[in-house]
C-alpha cells in the first residue's frame, strides 16, 4: 500500500505501453486496494485530448481487456487519471507543465512526491530529464524518481551517454530502469525455489548440473513495431535485458543478504563473467529471420536484422566451470512459451539401471503457464528394475481463483514504494551492453550466422544442431507434458 500522496507522470501517455500495460496495471492495483486516492496519474501526450475523453477511452480499453471489469470501481478510479497535452520535445511547454503539476499537487493535498515515467524512445531520456530539472519540476520538497522504460540505449555508447545525463539529474538511487521480466511472478520465484529448498541449493553447481537452458519463444511477429525492431533485433531486444537477467538470477552466488544491493551485486558479477565463446564461427551463435519479415511494415526490404537468436555461453566461475548455458529467443515461432530448464547429470551409481535412467529436469515455468515441473526416475510398476520417468507438475496459474498479476503491477508498486530490487542498476545494464557489443563486434558479417525459418516453426534447424553437436537437445515443457500423458 502506498501511504504518501504522489503524482506519477507518464511521458508517452498515448503510447501502446500505457494503453496495454500501465493503466490496466493501475486499475488492478486500485481495485485490490493497493493504491488509493492519494495517487494521481498524469498522462502526457501530444494528441488533442482532455482528461474526460482520455478516461472514456480507457473505460473501453479496460472493458475489453479485463474479464471481471467493474464499472463502479472504474468510476472511482478514473478520476485519478489526468491528461496533459504537451510536446515533450518543446522546451516552452514545460512552463505550462510546471504550473499544471503545482496545481495538481495543491488540488490533491500532495506532498511534492513525483515520479516521472519515461515511456518514450531512449533518445528522449536525456532531453526530458534536463527540461524537468531546468524548469524546476524536480524542486518539490518531496521525492522525485525517474523510471526509464526499456531499452536503456541502443548500444553501449548510447547507454553511456544517456546515463551520464540522467544519473547526474536524478542520482542512481532515484532511477528505476525497467526490465518487465523481473516483475513476472516466476522470475521472482527463481531465488525462492533455489535458496529455500535444500534439495536444490546443495546441487546447484557443475558437479550436479549438466546444462541450463533458457527459452523465451513468442508466436507473434513484429506486428506494428517494425520501425523500432528493425534497428534492434532479438539480441538487443530480448537477450541484452530479459534473458541476461534470467541467467543472472539462475547463476548468481547466494547474496550476503536478500536486499537490493546485495542481489544486484551478485547479478552483475554473473553478467561480467559470461564468456563469449571464441568459437562463434563454430555455430555457437545462431541468428534467424522469419520468412516474410522483410515485408513487414516499416522493415527494410533488405534487412539483415535477426528475429531469432540461439547461443551457447559459459559463466566463468568455479561453480559453473564447464556447464553450458543455452539461450534462445525468437518471434513468429510455434507458440508462446518461456521456461528455464535445469538439466541434472544422470546418476551413475547403479549400473543395472543406468542405461534407462533419464536426467532429472527442473523447469521453472514462466509463461503462459506459471509453476514448477520436476522430473524424476522411478520403478515401473510390476517390473523388477525397469525405470520410467514421472513428474511433479505444479501449475500456479491453473487455479481458477488465482489471477496472475501482470509484471507491471508489481513494478509500479515497487517504484511508488521506493524498492529498486527488481530494477536494473547501471552496472548491470552496462555489463549487459558490453557483452552484446562483443557479440555484435564478432558478427559484423551477420550472413555467416543467419538462417531463415518458417513462421510458426520451431526456429532454425541450426539451433537444434547446436545442441545435437554437444549430445544434447532443447527441452520444452510442452513435449514433456505430452510424453507423460502418452506414457
Ligand atoms: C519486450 C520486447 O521487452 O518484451 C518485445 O521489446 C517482446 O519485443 C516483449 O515482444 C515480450 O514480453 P512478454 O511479457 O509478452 O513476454
Amino acid at each position: 500500500m502506498v501511504d504518501n500522496g504522489l503524482i506519477l507522470t507518464i511521458f508517452g501517455g498515448t503510447g501502446n505501453l500505457t494503453y496495454n500495460k500501465l493503466i490496466p496495471a493501475f486499475y488492478q492495483l486500485y481495485k485490490e486496494g493497493r493504491i488509493t486516492d492519494n495517487v494521481s496519474i498524469v498522462a502526457v501526450g501530444r494528441r488533442d485530448k482532455t482528461s474526460e475523453s482520455y478516461r472514456k477511452e480507457f473505460r473501453e480499453v479496460l472493458e475489453k481487456k479485463i474479464k471481471d471489469f467493474d464499472p463502479e470501481v472504474y468510476d472511482r478510479f478514473n478520476i485519478l487519471i489526468h491528461y496533459f497535452k504537451m510536446d515533450f520535445g518543446a522546451p516552452d511547454d514545460y512552463e505550462n507543465f510546471y504550473n499544471y503539476m503545482n496545481q495538481t499537487d495543491a488540488d490533491h493535498n500532495g506532498s511534492g512526491n513525483r515520479i516521472f515515467y519515461l515511456a518514450t524512445s531512449p533518445s528522449a531520456f536525456p532531453f526530458i530529464s534536463e527540461q524537468l530539472k531546468s524548469h524546476g519540476l524536480l524542486d518539490t520538497g518531496g521525492f522525485t524518481r525517474a523510471v526509464f522504460e526499456k531499452p536503456f540505449g541502443y548500444n553501449l555508447e548510447s547507454a553511456i551517454d544517456i546515463n551520464e545525463t540522467v544519473s547526474k539529474i536524478f542520482g542512481e538511487d532515484n532511477i528505476y530502469r525497467i526490465d518487465h521480466y523481473l516483475g513476472k511472478e516466476m522470475i521472482q520465484n527463481i531465488n525462492m525455489v533455489r535458496f529455500s529448498n535444500q534439495i536444490f541449493s546443495t546441487v546447484w553447481n557443475k558437479e550436479s548440473i549438466d546444462n541450463i537452458q533458457i527459452t523465451v519463444k513468442e508466436s507473434v511477429g513484429v506486428e506494428e513495431r517494425g520501425g523500432y525492431y528493425d534497428t534492434s533485433g532479438a539480441l538487443r531486444d530480448m537477450v541484452q535485458n530479459h534473458l541476461m537477467q534470467i541467467l543472472a538470477l539462475v547463476a548468481m552466488e547466494p547474496p550476503a543478504r536478500f536486499d537490493t544491493d546485495s542481489i544486484r551485486d551478485e547479478k552483475v558479477r554473473v553478467i561480467k563473467n559470461i564468456k563469449v565463446n571464441k568459437n562463434l564461427a563454430d555455430r555457437e551463435l545462431i541468428f534467424g529471420q522469419y520468412a516474410g519479415y522483410k515485408g513487414e511494415v516499416k522493415v527494410d526490404p533488405e534487412s539483415s536484422t535477426e528475429t531469432f537468436v540461439a547461443m551457447k555461453v559459459e559463466v566463468d566461475s568455479s561453480r559453473w566451470e564447464g556447464v553450458p548455458f543455452y539461450l534462445r529467443t525468437g518471434k513468429a515461432l510455434d507458440g508462446r512459451e518461456a521456461e528455464v530448464i535445469i538439466e541434472f547429470k544422470v546418476d551413475t551409481c547403479c549400473s543395472e539401471f543406468d542405461a534407462s535412467a533419464k536426467p532429472n529436469l527442473l523447469i521453472i515455468k514462466i509463461q503462459p503457464e506459471e509453476g514448477i515441473y520436476f522430473r524424476i526416475n522411478t520403478k515401473e510398476p510390476r517390473s523388477e528394475s525397469k525405470l520410467m520417468t514421472v513428474s511433479m507438475d505444479y501449475c500456479q496459474s491453473c487455479n481458477i481463483y488465482y489471477r496472475s498479476p501482470e509484471a507491471y503491477e508489481r513494478l509500479l508498486l515497487d517504484i511508488m514504494n521506493g524498492d529498486a530490487t527488481l530494477f536494473t542498476r547501471w552496472d548491470e545494464v552496462y555489463s549487459a551492453w558490453q557483452l552484446v557489443s562483443e557479440f555484435t563486434e564478432k558478427t559484423k558479417d551477420k550472413s555467416t550466422y543467419m538462417t531463415s525459418y518458417e513462421i510458426g516453426s520451431a526456429g532454425p534447424e541450426e539451433a537444434h544442431k547446436m545442441l545435437e553437436k554437444d549430445g544434447r537437445k532443447w527441452w520444452l515443457l510442452d513435449d514433456l507434458q505430452s510424453d507423460f500423458m502418452l506414457g
